[in-house]
């Protein structure tokens, strides 16, 4: 009895320790300071409504506006394209399936080099809106993002004269290029600007929860409205916030345990941002991922390790929380997590 009460009087010092720690633990890029979410108009954020919604750390996210419908068209063309493969046997969607939530449900990439370990795809849903790409985030620009997706072995794999001249092969794309892009046809300027086109258009608006924020409180389930209390309450919101839910800022995997240890054994993959910048600091550091979608997208995390969005959870309250988390608290989240599901994208 004696013992118990030790036992929970330390488990509750180290609950009301991890606050100030996870919040140390905030970065934004360059460790600089904490991101405002309210300035985060990248998002494009509807403008807010009512105060109580400026002090949400989540943000609902609209429509992109200005986007060139014909350059939309054609990057939707490319993407769906397995002529694009130095093979003739993938295309983005083989990855990426637009009608799978933008993933392809393995752990390990099909092109991914098994001996720097395995790294999960990404959904393409929403990743216009992050603020760098790929899991280290290396890519700065969407342009240097899909360059790199085009030719890197882990993607396409394309070189860009072969890919070009079978373009230029193709008589419906001659007249779509010169069409859409008068001044540089067929080119790698353009087939970058069409396929970031279309990259900028996936994004899905009008998720329950956007609507939930938006005034609309029955449009979460009361499961739901207590899921998201409970990823506000504990502390989910300081990594996964904004317009996409994540992916506006670089955090440590195993802010409060060594995953990686754990998990056993490392690969170069798994040493994150390291890998771009070499510094110590950005050991096992990655880009935080976008939760939109995120019920759709399994398996889980850069390695792909886990299977289903509860186990993902505990191991997120476990390893960046330092606290496990009652599996009742878990299966809220989760019911949360769905509804940031786009309509039309199945799942609900
Ligand atoms: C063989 C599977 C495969 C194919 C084909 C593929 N990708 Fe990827 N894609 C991946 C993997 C794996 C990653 C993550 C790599 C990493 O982070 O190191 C990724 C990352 C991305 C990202 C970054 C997402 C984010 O938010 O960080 C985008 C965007 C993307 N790919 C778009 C494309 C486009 C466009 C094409 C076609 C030109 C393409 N991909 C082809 C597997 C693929
Ligand atoms: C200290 C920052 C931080 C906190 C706090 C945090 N996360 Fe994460 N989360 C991350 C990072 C970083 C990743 C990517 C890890 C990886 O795969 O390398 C991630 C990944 C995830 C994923 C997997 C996404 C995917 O597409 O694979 C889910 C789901 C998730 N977090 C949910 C949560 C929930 C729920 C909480 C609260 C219980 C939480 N996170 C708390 C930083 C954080």
């Amino acid at each position: 009895m004696k013992n118990n009460n030790v036992i929970y009087g330390v488990l509750l010092l180290l609950f009301l320790a991890s606050f100030p720690w996870v919040l140390g633990q905030m970065s934004h890029d360059d460790d600089t300071s904490i991101p405002t979410i309210i300035d985060a108009d990248p998002f494009n954020l509807p403008r807010l409504p009512s105060v109580q919604l400026i002090n949400e750390p989540l943000q609902p996210v609209r429509k992109p506006r200005n986007l060139n419908e014909e350059k939309v068209a054609l990057g939707r063309r490319l993407f769906l394209d397995k002529r694009l493969s130095p093979r003739g046997d993938i295309s983005c969607d083989s990855c990426h399936r637009l009608n799978e939530g933008g993933v392809d449900h393995r752990s390990h990439a099909l092109g991914g080099d098994p001996s720097r370990g395995s790294i999960n795809t990404p959904g393409i849903y929403n990743s216009a809106n992050n603020f760098r790409w790929y899991w280290d985030g290396r890519a700065e620009t969407l342009e240097a993002q899909v360059d790199e997706s085009l030719t890197s072995l882990t993607e396409m794999g394309a070189d860009w004269q072969e890919l070009l001249e079978t373009l230029a092969s193709i008589a419906e794309y001659q007249a779509m290029f010169s069409q859409t892009y008068p001044e540089n046809g067929i080119s790698k300027e353009s087939v970058i600007d069409a396929l970031v086109a279309f990259e900028r258009s996936l994004i899905t608006v009008d998720a329950p929860f956007d609507r939930y924020l938006l005034g609309e409180k029955n449009a979460l389930t009361p499961e739901q409205q207590n899921g998201y209390q409970l990823f506000k309450s504990y502390g989910c919101s300081a990594c996964h916030q904004g317009g996409n839910i994540g992916g506006n800022m670089f955090q440590l995997f195993g802010v409060m345990g060594d995953y990686f240890a754990d998990r056993n054994p490392i690969f170069e993959v798994d040493m994150g941002r390291f890998n771009v910048t070499g510094k110590d600091d950005d050991r096992h550091r990655f880009r935080v991922p976008s939760l939109r979608n995120v019920a759709l997208t399994a398996p889980y995390f850069h390695d792909g390790s886990v299977a289903t969005l509860e186990q993902a959870v505990m191991v997120m309250a476990s390893y960046q929380l330092g606290r496990p988390i009652p599996i009742d608290d878990a299966r809220l989240i989760v019911a949360f997590l769905h509804s940031l599901n786009g309509p039309g994208m199945g799942g609900e």
